[in-house]
């Protein structure tokens, strides 16, 4: 459990909280670069707590604005987008893609150079990689971008989506730092006649063990089973500050998932799957059944509490689904939702497969008081090796040791 106090820190990410602080030390995935289309309307964007607007100028570039005008705070969502530059309808006052007041047709002719230079947009600096445009929210010079493996793939080896959810992001992270809940909440998605990986044997243990590897980036997580013939199964996975989890899957180089859980506010987040193959095409099999989506809101029709996220109670009942939900994905978001908008956690009682959580609320909370005090919470992203970064799994014998694996 938390105290009252450190769940406040831990989930608040508005501007000028700790964790706010921490989270704008980081690059934020804020929008599929799909979604913008050049000289198409502008995109609203939530972020962090914060209201923006995306947009792609007709040069392709993007660009990233506070969503508000700034002469009478009209949104800049429905400003005309042309010549490189978004106009807003109400009094046509002009915004350049690289964020400068370009025209304030509003003042006489000859001051109005002198006034334009005066008002201040505020616009941030973006860049786009792996089909995701991020942006930096930080004050200063923005921090060197992480050169994560999966970036510069070809579109056929890669396929991101998101999906918004009405609960907090950490609900989002925790879930998946959650080994334990797979066997349990999934085991209709698992079946071990449905798939070809490794993922159905975790239902030989409901009670793994874990270990742990400090990394500059975060840790690496290794959940441990015994399996009937002796062996055991390692699921390894790496967590990345603040809000990345990779999950195992399988081959060192193939079929790799990430998630990602972006604080849209504090009782909205945007959950990310990416799906990636380091050396070849992605397959249907690779995606799986769920994957033909909304890549832009995968969690349309989750619906809330009120009607328990459109959970068929029929196909519970019949024995054909356990959990009542259809995919893996909206079984997560069900279940993370409905710890509440901002769970509680000053009534927990954790066990011992929440040794992870437990870890990384740690880690997090001491990054935040860090970034409180205004000191960098993280190592630069130039020391990081990315490309090593990758989750693993592996059967291997009992006691064998699950940092050799290969990455
Ligand atoms: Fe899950």
């Amino acid at each position: 459990m938390l105290s009252a106090e450190d769940n406040e820190t831990i989930t608040r990410t508005g501007p000028g909280t700790a964790m706010g602080k921490l989270m704008r030390q980081f690059w934020t995935p804020a929008i599929r670069s799909a979604r913008l289309v050049a000289d198409a309307a502008p995109e609203r964007v939530r972020l962090l707590g914060q209201d923006f607007v995306a947009f792609r100028a007709s040069n392709g570039q993007a660009g990233f604005f506070d969503e508000r005008c700034p002469h009478r705070g009209v949104s800049l969502s429905l400003a005309r987008n042309e010549n490189g530059e978004l106009k807003c309808i109400y009094h046509g006052w002009k915004f350049h893609v690289s964020g400068k007041v370009a025209e304030v047709p509003t003042e006489p002719a000859a001051t109005r150079e002198a006034f334009a230079q005066r008002v201040r947009l505020r616009h941030y600096p973006v860049r786009e990689a792996g089909g995701i445009l991020w942006v930096w929210l930080g004050d200063g010079v923005p921090a060197e971008f992480p050169r994560l493996n999966w970036l510069d793939l070809p579109p056929e080896q890669l396929r991101v989506r998101l999906g918004v959810i009405p609960c907090n992001w950490l609900q989002g992270l925790e879930g998946q730092l959650d080994s334990a809940h797979v066997g349990v909440l999934h085991q209709d998605q698992i079946n071990p006649q449905k798939r070809s990986d490794n993922i159905g044997k975790v239902a030989f243990d409901s009670a793994p063990r874990f270990d742990f590897e400090v990394m500059p980036y975060g840790f690496r997580e290794a959940a441990l089973r015994s399996l009937p013939d002796g062996s055991q199964y390692a699921r390894v996975r790496e967590f990345v500050m603040p809000y990345y989890s990779y999950i195992p899957r399988g081959a060192r180089n193939e079929r790799q998932h990430l998630t990602i859980a972006v604080p849209v506010d504090d009782t909205t987040s945007a959950q990310w799957d990416v799906y990636y193959n380091l050396e070849a095409p992605l397959t249907l099999e690779d995606l799986g059944v769920d994957f033909d989506v909304n890549p832009d809101d995968c969690a349309v029709g989750l619906g809330s509490i009120d009607n328990r996220f459109g959970q068929n109670r029929e196909a519970m009942s019949s024995g054909s689904s356990f959990s009542g939900f259809s995919s893996i994905r909206f079984e997560d978001f069900a279940v993370n939702s409905a710890q509440g908008p901002i769970a509680d956690r000053t009534i927990e009682n954790l066990s011992s497969s929440d040794l992870p959580i437990v870890r990384t609320r740690r880690m997090l909370l001491q990054a935040a008081r860090s970034a409180a005090r205004g000191e960098l919470a993280m190592p630069d992203a130039s020391t990081v090796d990315w490309s090593a970064i990758r989750a693993v799994d592996e059967v291997m014998p009992a006691g064998g040791e699950w940092r050799a694996l290969p990455r």
